[in-house]
């Protein structure tokens, strides 16, 4: 039987971008730029995008389109009989991982669109938008049944394969998710006062820049270019052995950079133009920019966009983290597509409650001083998605080579590709040292 791939050269950037772009750049890259100052923060945070991100980029898809497989399944290929399939083992448990606390954020967006369209959201006082917020994230069963239409409408993408699932949806989504963000751009830059929001992000200002600001943004660049847990890998297994990986992993980082800073164009100006506060962290989109909407002419109507904007951002990356364990279990175990797919979104909704009610009932019950959310969050984005970035450079650097991977990126020579020595060079050295640093900040081995 033929293996499912993608059909076009469109596609694959659709659906590799829009696993990409998703609440981390919408959702977290604004707050967590506002916490650290703005444009220092900012300029950090892009030279690790470009220096350890994409040759990190690069280095998954080329393993995937070299081993035409899974994620562990492409290990094998590569390097049979090698314990490096485990990095895969890795990348399938950490998707379950970060979809059981991504799908409860996601869950709270749902709720918000919900609420948003049927004007109960739009009418409400500014005052009251926190208790609002409040409210919704405390309950027993409303943020549970939409973290499960979440986790369905996954499903229900990902049950239909590649081509006609993850692609196809990817194709509809994307350009309606950067149309709406172009309106809303304008809308907030052409605000009275939008100016200051523009050069707190534009305009760096070091002295508000610490060391752990540093370490979060390599942190969240790998998060945001969706790296670490193969699944840049698994969609590399399903583009075609013509396509040009070196290209196309620049496309993906730029699409994702350019995203997450025109959410920040979205929402600075706007959060400035109102007198509010840029670093008021999570709640930054659930509370203070709906304070912005309900302020300015029309503002329900934009604040309807908004909500629907970041629900699509968020559904092109839960279908790449689910698409993950699907394939594992599909091809290593020779099971059919709809019965794996069913059965994890139903395990997933069952590790993810717990996260849910981590606002609500649960909110007490902590382990290591973190509630499940928060330990979820954690263990995902802090430790293991460094480890499988720091697995895959070394996997690439040291044991299958640089020399390979090259061959394997330039479509065995017949493409050019410029940065090659840079690209070896960066992923045996550069790359695993810097992960090494993030995890022993990010575990406290050293404190900066
Ligand atoms: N990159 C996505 C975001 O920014 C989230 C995501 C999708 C992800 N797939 C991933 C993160 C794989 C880490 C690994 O929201």
């Amino acid at each position: 039987m033929n293996r499912d791939g993608f059909g076009s050269r469109l596609g694959i950037l659709a659906a590799a971008a829009g696993s990409a772009i998703g609440l981390g750049n919408i959702w977290k890259f604004p707050y967590i730029a506002g916490e650290n100052g703005g444009a220092a923060f900012i300029l950090v945070y892009l030279i690790c995008i470009f220096l350890i991100g994409m040759p990190v980029m690069l280095s998954e898809l080329v393993i995937g389109r070299k081993g035409q497989s899974n994620a562990v399944g492409s290990f094998e290929k590569v390097k049979p009989n090698s314990p490096w399939k485990f990095t895969g083992v890795l990348g399938v448990g950490t998707a379950f991982i970060i979809l059981s606390f991504y799908s409860t954020i996601a869950g709270w967006i749902f709720a918000y669109i919900s609420r948003a369209i049927t004007g109960k959201l739009t009418t409400i006082n500014p005052g009251e938008l926190e208790g609002f917020f409040g409210n919704l994230i405390s309950g027993s069963f409303e943020p549970v049944l939409w973290q499960f239409i979440v986790i369905f409408i996954t499903a229900f993408i990902v049950i239909s394969g590649i081509k006609k699932g993850v692609e196809k949806y990817s194709k509809i989504l994307m350009p309606v998710l950067l149309l709406l963000l172009i309106v809303l751009a304008i809308r907030s830059v052409t605000l009275e006062g939008a100016y200051a929001g523009l050069e707190f992000l534009f305009k760096p200002d070091f002295s508000s820049l610490s060391a752990k600001g540093v370490l979060e943004a390599l942190g969240h660049a790998f998060f945001s270019l969706s790296l670490g847990m193969c699944t840049l890998l698994t969609y590399g297994s399903y583009v075609k052995k013509n396509e040009k990986l070196p290209s196309l992993t620049l496309q993906i980082t730029l699409a994702d950079t350019f995203i997450a800073l025109l959410a920040g164009i979205v929402i600075f100006p706007a959060v400035f133009a109102y007198g509010l506060s840029p670093d008021s962290g999570p709640n930054l989109i659930f509370i203070t920019l709906p304070t912005v909407f309900h302020s300015m002419p029309f503002g329900g109507f934009f604040e309807i966009l908004f909500f629907i904007l970041i629900g699509i951002a968020a559904i092109t990356s839960t279908i790449s983290l689910l698409e993950v364990p699907v394939a594992f279990f599909t091809e290593e175990f020779n099971l059919s597509r709809k019965k794996v797919t069913v059965l994890i979104a139903v395990i997933i909704f069952i590790i993810g409650v717990p996260s849910t009610l981590s606002y609500g009932v649960m909110k007490d019950m902590t382990i290591f001083g973190k509630n499940f959310f928060d330990l979820a969050d954690f263990t995902a984005s802090n430790i293991l998605l460094p480890i499988g970035g720091l697995l895959i450079s070394l996997f690439v650097g040291w044991v299958w080579g640089t020399r390979n991977a090259i061959r394997e990126a330039t479509n065995e020579g017949k493409i050019r590709f410029l940065l090659s020595g840079a690209y070896g060079f960066v992923t045996r050295f550069i790359v695993p040292i810097g992960i090494l640093v993030i995890l022993f900040y990010s575990t406290g081995i050293i404190k900066p």
